[in-house]
């Protein structure tokens, strides 16, 4: 696709932690290009550099520094979106861009458990993203919402989804060690975070245990059956700048060896032939040292793409327990948004 086709993107919440990641991770996409900024009052009418305290460590690019952040209304807005703003607003907001024609593809919570809403990862369950269909915006103006996962629920689900088309899954345990940078930004302030950890964050328990089930479910008629399977979530923040860790028992359906299991997440590549840039080449790779995955060392393989799991080994409560982790603003949110509107691409329904 040359330079001259390539698709433009609007970004609505463009200045927080996930529209940044956005911005890094588009600058030299061969597909998509930033043609649209916006964010809150504070924002707009200044230059994206100026409304926007950069935090990433890459280089803002210049081009998207002089832009100007326009006002979040649909008029002006480019036929696709990336969408990155609180879910209360969310809620109220992208509906209107969907009904102005507009294919919003959003980071945030407010439609991801809607009946006709696609909840989608695209190596786990691409097949959902015919609900768009059903939306009555696709009917009126061409306009659909598609939604991409929590970014704990991301990490788990990846690892999961090799071992519960082999083995069927019964029962999940989880528990998260999750990075500040989830919390947007400020964020967590840094007197509660710093040498302490959270044992709570607000509404993630449910959001994990629901999503994880709507992603492994089957579409069905309208909607998706959720997977039929018990889950709980314990949600922690820890002084982690990012990358979400998360520890996993499972309970199978039919028994799996060690190396089944090993062999199930590197056999896992349903993307191998469909070009999209930003898949992974091999998205639940395995650690074999005692100690891995760490947030430091492993949240950047795949270019942050990939899930990390390690420490595979029988549970004594349930089957198999062990550690996966990924980075939670690149596979946890920007990335993930890319990579379904990659998949939307490659369908001919952007
Ligand atoms: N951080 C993560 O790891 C992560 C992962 C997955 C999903 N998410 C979800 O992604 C969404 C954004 O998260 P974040 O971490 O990027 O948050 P954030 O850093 O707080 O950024 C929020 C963005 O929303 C904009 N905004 C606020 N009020 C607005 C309004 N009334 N109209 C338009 N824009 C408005 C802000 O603009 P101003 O700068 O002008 O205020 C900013 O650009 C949330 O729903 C979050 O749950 C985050």
């Amino acid at each position: 696709m040359s330079t001259k086709t390539k698709y433009p993107i609007g970004i609505l919440g463009a200045t927080g932690m996930v529209g940044q990641r956005y911005i890094q991770l588009l600058e030299n996409h061969p597909w998509f290009e930033v043609q649209w900024l916006a964010a809150s009052d504070r924002s707009s009418g200044k230059s994206y550099g100026e409304a926007a305290k950069w935090r990433l460590d890459t280089p803002l690019p210049e081009r998207i520094a002089k832009m100007t952040v326009a006002p979040a209304d649909p008029k002006d807005a480019p036929k696709i979106v990336f969408a990155s703003v609180d879910a209360a607003i969310a809620r109220e907001m992208e509906p209107l861009f969907a009904e102005a024609g507009c294919a919003v593809l959003s980071n945030s919570s407010a439609f991801r458990m809607t009946l006709n809403v696609p909840l989608v990862i695209p190596e786990v369950n691409a097949d959902h993203l015919h609900m768009i269909e059903e939306q009555p915006t696709r009917k009126q103006s061409g306009g659909y919402m598609v939604t991409n996962p929590n970014c704990s629920t991301i990490g788990l689900v990846l690892a999961l989804k090799a071992i519960e088309e082999r083995f069927g899954i019964e029962q999940i345990f989880v528990s998260t060690m999750q990075a500040v940078s989830g919390a947007g930004y400020p964020g967590v302030p840094s007197m509660d975070i710093l040498g302490n950890v959270v044992p709570y964050i607000g509404s993630e328990e449910e959001k994990m245990e629901a999503e994880t089930l709507k992603l492994l479910g089957k579409l069905e008629g309208h909607g998706v059956t959720p997977l039929k399977a018990r889950i709980t979530a314990h949600c922690n923040r820890v002084a982690v700048e990012d990358g979400h860790t998360e520890c996993v028992s499972i309970k199978l359906a039919k028994p799996a060896t060690h190396d089944e299991i090993l062999a199930a997440w590197a056999e896992f590549k349903p993307l191998v032939g469909k070009d999209l840039p930003t898949a992974p080449e091999q998205p639940v790779q395995y650690a074999p040292q005692p100690d891995r995955p760490q947030p430091r060392l492993d949240r950047n393989r795949g270019n942050g793409m990939a899930v990390t799991v390690g420490r595979l080994r029988p549970c004594n409560l349930l089957d198999w327990k062990f550690v996966a982790l990924s980075h939670n603003t690149v596979r946890g949110a920007a990335g993930a948004t890319i990579l379904n509107a990659e998949l939307l691409a490659s369908l001919g329904k952007l």
